[in-house]
């Protein structure tokens, strides 16, 4: 019997300003029996109730570019996660997965950076409206295949991954 060490913490919550005293919802259809993966994404889907509610109480420009902050970071580390389990288990489908992973991350830092070029708040609004949306639309579509694709094939190894 190994073990396998990640060099990523294993990363269960999110130390922000405003995301403590609010509930984490996950949808439970999305919860795939991982617990550290099922964790993270209920981080995730935190920071989206943390972007929405924020947008829609007119908060300040810079609670939303605090939220906006923990979501890039936590992004970040929740996807290093899921690939060096991949690499640890040599996961077959790594190529398409990563490709998702990407296109995550590109949005994310892209709309960021908009968001810390422009003064405007309601242009700040928007911009934290639409990176709302988009992760709302990826968490949903790559849960429910991707990520499901590769909890299956990790729950399948002899060593609990
Ligand atoms: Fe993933």
């Amino acid at each position: 019997m190994y073990e396998v060490t990640l060099s990523i913490p294993f990363a269960t919550h999110y130390e922000g300003s405003t995301m403590i005293e609010n509930p984490i919802i996950m949808p439970e259809q999305f919860r795939l029996n991982h617990p550290a993966i099922d964790m993270q994404h209920e981080v995730l889907f935190a920071l989206y109730n943390e972007l929405k509610i924020s947008q829609e109480n007119q908060e300040q420009a810079f609670e939303l570019g605090d939220i906006f902050l923990g979501l890039n970071g936590y992004v970040a580390t929740h996807l290093l996660f899921e690939e060096e389990l991949m690499r640890a288990f040599h996961y077959p489908q790594v190529a398409d997965h990563l490709e998702g992973h990407r296109r995550l991350t590109e949005r994310v830092t892209l709309l960021h950076n908009r968001f810390k070029q422009v003064k405007d708040l309601q242009e700040k609004q928007r911009i934290a409206q639409d990176v709302a949306q988009f992760l709302w639309d990826w968490l949903v579509q790559h849960i429910a295949e991707i990520d499901r694709q590769l909890v299956k094939f990790l729950n399948e190894q002899p060593v609990s991954a």
